[in-house]
Protein backbone atom coordinates (compact mmCIF):
# COMPACT_ATOMS: atom_id res chain seq x y z
CA UNK A 1 0.00 0.00 0.00
CA UNK A 2 1.21 3.50 -0.74
CA UNK A 3 1.72 6.07 1.46
CA UNK A 4 0.51 9.71 1.15
CA UNK A 5 1.78 12.47 4.17
CA UNK A 6 -0.51 15.45 3.46
CA UNK A 7 0.79 18.44 4.81
CA UNK A 8 -0.73 21.94 5.20
CA UNK A 9 0.62 25.17 6.99
CA UNK A 10 -1.69 28.01 5.82
CA UNK A 11 -3.24 29.89 8.89
CA UNK A 12 -6.41 31.38 6.61
CA UNK A 13 -8.09 28.17 7.24
CA UNK A 14 -10.76 27.59 5.06
CA UNK A 15 -9.88 31.04 2.57
CA UNK A 16 -7.06 29.60 1.86
CA UNK A 17 -5.88 28.61 -1.85
CA UNK A 18 -3.18 25.93 -0.75
CA UNK A 19 -5.43 24.03 1.11
CA UNK A 20 -7.74 24.33 -1.30
CA UNK A 21 -5.17 23.21 -3.58
CA UNK A 22 -3.67 20.64 -1.77
CA UNK A 23 -6.76 18.87 -0.94
CA UNK A 24 -7.51 18.68 -4.98
CA UNK A 25 -4.32 17.00 -5.26
CA UNK A 26 -4.74 14.70 -2.32
CA UNK A 27 -8.02 13.62 -3.84
CA UNK A 28 -6.69 13.36 -7.52
CA UNK A 29 -3.90 11.07 -5.94
CA UNK A 30 -6.67 8.69 -4.24
CA UNK A 31 -8.56 8.70 -7.39
CA UNK A 32 -5.67 7.61 -9.51
CA UNK A 33 -4.03 5.44 -7.41
CA UNK A 34 -5.77 1.64 -5.53
CA UNK A 35 -5.05 1.61 -1.86
CA UNK A 36 -3.19 4.71 -0.69
CA UNK A 37 -3.36 5.34 2.87
CA UNK A 38 -2.94 9.07 3.60
CA UNK A 39 -2.06 10.58 6.87
CA UNK A 40 -2.51 14.57 7.55
CA UNK A 41 -0.85 16.77 9.73
CA UNK A 42 -2.11 20.49 9.76
CA UNK A 43 1.11 22.63 11.18
CA UNK A 44 -1.44 26.12 11.92
CA UNK A 45 -4.46 23.78 13.92
CA UNK A 46 -1.46 21.78 15.82
CA UNK A 47 1.74 24.28 15.57
CA UNK A 48 5.22 22.50 16.77
CA UNK A 49 6.88 24.38 19.19
CA UNK A 50 10.25 25.97 17.79
CA UNK A 51 13.54 24.09 18.54
CA UNK A 52 15.15 24.82 21.79
CA UNK A 53 18.46 24.36 22.96
CA UNK A 54 16.81 21.84 25.71
CA UNK A 55 15.07 20.00 23.17
CA UNK A 56 17.73 19.37 20.60
CA UNK A 57 20.14 18.52 23.95
CA UNK A 58 17.73 15.62 25.00
CA UNK A 59 17.54 14.67 21.31
CA UNK A 60 21.01 14.07 21.77
CA UNK A 61 21.29 11.97 24.48
CA UNK A 62 21.29 14.36 27.52
CA UNK A 63 19.29 13.10 30.18
CA UNK A 64 15.93 15.58 31.19
CA UNK A 65 12.63 14.43 33.33
CA UNK A 66 10.55 17.60 32.17
CA UNK A 67 7.70 16.04 30.87
CA UNK A 68 6.54 18.49 28.72
CA UNK A 69 10.30 18.57 26.74
CA UNK A 70 9.80 14.23 26.84
CA UNK A 71 6.12 15.11 24.86
CA UNK A 72 7.79 17.27 22.46
CA UNK A 73 10.52 15.20 21.57
CA UNK A 74 8.06 12.44 20.94
CA UNK A 75 5.77 14.76 18.74
CA UNK A 76 9.08 15.53 16.65
CA UNK A 77 9.69 11.71 16.50
CA UNK A 78 6.31 11.14 15.51
CA UNK A 79 6.49 14.23 12.97
CA UNK A 80 9.70 12.62 11.18
CA UNK A 81 8.09 8.55 11.52
CA UNK A 82 5.30 10.37 9.33
CA UNK A 83 7.69 11.87 7.01
CA UNK A 84 9.89 8.83 6.89
CA UNK A 85 7.15 6.13 6.21
CA UNK A 86 5.79 8.44 3.32
CA UNK A 87 6.31 7.62 -0.25
CA UNK A 88 5.11 10.75 -1.56
CA UNK A 89 4.16 14.14 -0.21
CA UNK A 90 1.68 16.50 -0.40
CA UNK A 91 2.55 20.19 0.82
CA UNK A 92 0.49 23.14 0.94
CA UNK A 93 2.87 26.55 1.34
CA UNK A 94 1.98 29.75 0.79
CA UNK A 95 4.34 32.58 0.69
CA UNK A 96 4.08 35.09 3.88
CA UNK A 97 6.51 37.38 3.71
CA UNK A 98 8.49 36.36 0.47
CA UNK A 99 9.10 32.97 2.52
CA UNK A 100 7.65 29.47 4.16
CA UNK A 101 5.23 30.11 7.06
CA UNK A 102 7.04 29.21 10.93
CA UNK A 103 4.79 26.65 11.44
CA UNK A 104 6.07 25.46 8.21
CA UNK A 105 10.12 25.63 9.21
CA UNK A 106 9.54 24.31 12.63
CA UNK A 107 8.05 20.88 10.90
CA UNK A 108 11.53 21.59 8.25
CA UNK A 109 13.22 21.20 11.15
CA UNK A 110 11.85 18.25 12.69
CA UNK A 111 12.01 16.70 9.07
CA UNK A 112 15.52 17.93 7.99
CA UNK A 113 17.76 15.75 10.52
CA UNK A 114 21.37 14.23 10.21
CA UNK A 115 21.37 10.91 9.98
CA UNK A 116 17.79 10.39 8.99
CA UNK A 117 16.78 12.20 6.12
CA UNK A 118 20.81 13.66 5.29
CA UNK A 119 24.34 12.78 5.91
CA UNK A 120 28.23 14.17 5.54
CA UNK A 121 30.58 11.80 4.47
CA UNK A 122 33.80 12.21 2.60
CA UNK A 123 32.36 13.31 -0.46
CA UNK A 124 30.26 16.21 1.61
CA UNK A 125 26.49 15.90 2.15
CA UNK A 126 24.02 13.31 0.92
CA UNK A 127 20.49 12.78 0.99
CA UNK A 128 18.96 10.03 2.46
CA UNK A 129 15.38 10.72 1.72
CA UNK A 130 15.72 10.09 -1.97
CA UNK A 131 12.80 7.08 -2.50
CA UNK A 132 10.08 9.54 -2.04
CA UNK A 133 7.68 12.00 -4.31
CA UNK A 134 7.35 15.44 -3.01
CA UNK A 135 4.23 17.31 -5.01
CA UNK A 136 4.48 21.30 -3.31
CA UNK A 137 1.52 23.86 -3.77
CA UNK A 138 2.28 27.55 -3.30
CA UNK A 139 0.08 30.15 -3.34
CA UNK A 140 1.68 33.43 -3.65
CA UNK A 141 -0.37 37.05 -3.75
CA UNK A 142 2.06 38.42 -6.53
CA UNK A 143 4.26 37.22 -9.41
CA UNK A 144 7.62 36.26 -9.19
CA UNK A 145 8.97 35.15 -12.35
CA UNK A 146 12.20 34.99 -13.68
CA UNK A 147 12.04 38.61 -15.25
CA UNK A 148 9.43 40.55 -12.74
CA UNK A 149 10.54 43.09 -10.33
CA UNK A 150 9.96 41.05 -7.40
CA UNK A 151 11.73 37.74 -8.66
CA UNK A 152 14.52 38.55 -6.32
CA UNK A 153 12.45 37.99 -2.90
CA UNK A 154 11.50 34.83 -3.73
CA UNK A 155 12.53 32.89 -0.94
CA UNK A 156 9.56 29.94 -1.12
CA UNK A 157 10.22 27.75 -4.03
CA UNK A 158 13.84 28.42 -4.15
CA UNK A 159 14.40 27.37 -0.26
CA UNK A 160 11.89 24.64 -0.98
CA UNK A 161 13.47 23.54 -3.73
CA UNK A 162 16.76 23.32 -1.67
CA UNK A 163 15.73 21.93 1.15
CA UNK A 164 14.01 18.82 -0.82
CA UNK A 165 16.87 18.66 -2.74
CA UNK A 166 19.37 18.71 0.24
CA UNK A 167 17.71 16.15 1.84
CA UNK A 168 17.49 13.46 -1.81
CA UNK A 169 13.96 14.01 -2.97
CA UNK A 170 14.60 14.79 -6.63
CA UNK A 171 11.05 13.55 -7.59
CA UNK A 172 9.80 17.32 -7.13
CA UNK A 173 7.06 18.69 -8.77
CA UNK A 174 5.44 22.17 -7.79
CA UNK A 175 1.72 23.45 -8.96
CA UNK A 176 1.84 27.71 -8.50
CA UNK A 177 -1.65 30.26 -7.57
CA UNK A 178 0.29 33.56 -8.26
CA UNK A 179 -1.54 36.86 -7.93
CA UNK A 180 -3.78 35.84 -5.14
CA UNK A 181 -4.28 39.06 -3.87
CA UNK A 182 -4.37 41.14 -7.34
CA UNK A 183 -8.20 40.99 -7.33
CA UNK A 184 -11.00 37.84 -7.76
CA UNK A 185 -10.51 37.91 -11.49
CA UNK A 186 -6.63 36.85 -10.75
CA UNK A 187 -7.15 34.27 -7.91
CA UNK A 188 -10.09 32.43 -9.69
CA UNK A 189 -7.75 32.54 -12.80
CA UNK A 190 -4.48 31.28 -10.61
CA UNK A 191 -7.15 28.38 -9.28
CA UNK A 192 -8.16 27.36 -12.18
CA UNK A 193 -5.25 27.45 -14.19
CA UNK A 194 -3.80 25.32 -11.02
CA UNK A 195 -6.81 22.76 -10.68
CA UNK A 196 -5.73 22.06 -14.41
CA UNK A 197 -2.00 21.17 -13.32
CA UNK A 198 -3.40 18.92 -10.46
CA UNK A 199 -5.72 17.29 -13.05
CA UNK A 200 -2.32 15.80 -14.82
CA UNK A 201 -0.54 14.38 -12.16
CA UNK A 202 0.21 11.12 -12.31
CA UNK A 203 -0.69 8.91 -9.93
CA UNK A 204 0.83 8.28 -6.35
C1 LIG B 1 0.91 37.11 6.75
C2 LIG B 1 0.90 37.15 5.25
C3 LIG B 1 2.03 37.51 4.57
C4 LIG B 1 2.02 37.54 3.17
N1 LIG B 1 3.18 37.85 2.51
C5 LIG B 1 3.19 37.83 1.17
C6 LIG B 1 4.39 38.11 0.45
O1 LIG B 1 5.44 38.37 1.00
N2 LIG B 1 4.35 38.05 -0.90
C7 LIG B 1 3.22 37.75 -1.59
O2 LIG B 1 3.26 37.70 -2.81
N3 LIG B 1 2.07 37.47 -0.94
C8 LIG B 1 2.04 37.50 0.41
N4 LIG B 1 0.89 37.20 1.09
C9 LIG B 1 -0.28 36.77 0.31
C10 LIG B 1 -0.35 35.26 0.26
O3 LIG B 1 0.82 34.69 -0.26
C11 LIG B 1 -1.54 34.81 -0.55
O4 LIG B 1 -2.71 35.35 0.01
C12 LIG B 1 -1.66 33.30 -0.61
O5 LIG B 1 -2.89 32.95 -1.17
C13 LIG B 1 -1.55 32.69 0.79
O6 LIG B 1 -1.81 31.31 0.72
P1 LIG B 1 -3.04 30.73 1.55
O7 LIG B 1 -4.26 31.37 0.92
O8 LIG B 1 -2.99 29.28 1.37
O9 LIG B 1 -2.82 31.13 2.98
C14 LIG B 1 0.86 37.19 2.47
C15 LIG B 1 -0.29 36.81 3.17
C16 LIG B 1 -0.27 36.78 4.55
C17 LIG B 1 -1.51 36.34 5.28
Amino acid sequence: MKKLLHVDSSVLGPHSVSRQLSAAVVERLRQATPNVEVTYRDLSATPLPHLSGAHLAVAQGASNADPSLQQEIATSQAVLAEFLAADTIVLGAPMYNFTIPSQLKAWIDRVVVAGKTFKYDAQGVQGLAGDKRAIVVVSRGGFYGAGTPMAALEHLETYLRSVFGFIGVTQLEFISADGIQLGPEHREKAITHALQAVTALRAA
